[in-house]
């Protein structure tokens, strides 16, 4: 058995949530599941968004699997997201993209972002500068890149390309005009390639030129490791390749947790109705499986969904259809026992 903490989220997130612990149940998965609160509902009930209690379930299970949670525009609490990134130490987001859903714009892509999690210009490093009358008449961001987050961001890029059968690592950067942070990254990136030689290949792109080869040939990418703002910008675009945040999961690894999400948010203008879709909330917690060696579960788990998908029934609003999220989720529990995986 394997103990998880549960974090079901809020807006879309609760529903979406029990449709995926209701379908890892009937897979057979061996999880015992620790229910936790974050975010809004945690603050409604308890008055702080990342109660104490929710820290110290993650810190016994060390895996969690989070639904979404609404983050307070401008005002209000700070993200939970990214507290607890910061709180374990989460330092690589780990996004696959792969085409699911038949007669979308790409047939058989299958491609993994490695982001850096910490570091960039996202470590929130800025401050304004006061000239004559206005005290924001500059504003100024520092780019942190150290050779130790750099080191261990590439190195889990290579390491995951070896454990996941991966041919190659694309780095991914613009040492061509940040001479200094993005080429500190890609000096390190090259002497971590070097002891992978022969076991991966490797090469390195400037950021604007792969974001312009990812819609051109997004098939000459395998893994492609990367810094965090840059991470966060072409994951999602490969979110898109593969038609969009609904197939987008999510992991968030460290040394001392891993916290598996998807990748959209709370979805406010559709809580509560029962047409969300779970598809993105159910391949992280297929990661997650993958991550506990539950390879046959998470396999059977994406053999039935496949079967839902390619049948074209059963599919929520977003992807064209008219089910609730439980009829989709039914519909994958109806095949998830003798779903022969792929
Ligand atoms: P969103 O991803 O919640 O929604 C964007 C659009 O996609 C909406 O029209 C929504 O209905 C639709 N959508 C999202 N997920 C869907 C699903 N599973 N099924 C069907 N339709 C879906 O993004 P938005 O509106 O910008 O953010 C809402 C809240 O979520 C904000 O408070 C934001 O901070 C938070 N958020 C949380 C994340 C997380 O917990 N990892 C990630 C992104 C946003």
């Amino acid at each position: 058995m394997h103990d998880v903490t549960i974090i079901p989220g809020d807006g879309i997130g609760p529903g979406i949530s029990k449709t995926i612990i209701d379908i890892l149940d009937a897979a057979g998965a061996p999880i015992r599941w620790h229910e936790h609160m974050g975010g809004v509902t945690a603050m409604e009930t308890v008055g702080e968004p990342l109660p104490q209690a929710t820290l110290e379930s993650i810190e016994g299970t060390r895996i969690a699997l989070k639904g979404p949670l609404t983050t307070p525009i401008g005002s209000g609490f700070r993200s939970v997201n990214v507290a607890l990134r910061k709180h374990f130490d989460l330092f690589a987001n780990v996004r696959p993209a792969r085409t699911m859903l038949p007669g979308g714009r790409y047939e058989g892509v299958d491609l993994v972002i490695v982001r850096e999690n910490t570091e960039g210009l996202y470590a929130g490093i800025e401050h304004f500068i006061g000239m004559e009358n206005d005290p924001r008449a500059v504003a100024e961001s520092v780019m942190l890149i150290t050779r130790f987050g750099s080191r261990r961001i590439v190195r889990f890029a290579f390491e995951y390309a070896l454990s996941h059968g991966r041919e190659k690592v694309t780095l991914v950067h613009k040492a061509n005009i940040l001479k200094y942070t993005q080429g500190l990254f890609l000096e390190v990136g090259r002497e971590i390639a070097a002891e992978y030689e022969g076991r991966v290949v490797f090469d390195d792109k400037i950021v604007d030129n792969t974001a312009m080869q990812l819609v051109l040939d997004p098939y000459q990418f395998d893994v492609i490791v990367t810094e965090n703002m840059f991470g966060d910008i072409l994951s999602d675009q490969v979110a898109g390749l593969v038609g969009g945040l609904g197939f987008a999961p999510g992991a968030n690894l460290g040394e001392r947790a891993a916290i598996f999400e998807a990748v959209h948010g709370s979805a406010p203008d559709i809580a509560g109705k029962g047409i969300a879709n779970p598809t993105s909330l159910l391949l992280a917690a297929c990661l997650m499986l993958e991550h506990l060696d539950e390879l046959d579960v998470a396999a059977r788990v994406r053999s039935a969904l496949r079967e839902v998908l390619d049948a074209g029934e059963s599919l929520t609003a977003d992807l064209g259809g008219s089910a609730s999220t439980d009829e989709f989720g039914s519909a994958i529990i109806a095949r998830v026992e003798s779903a022969v995986p792929a």
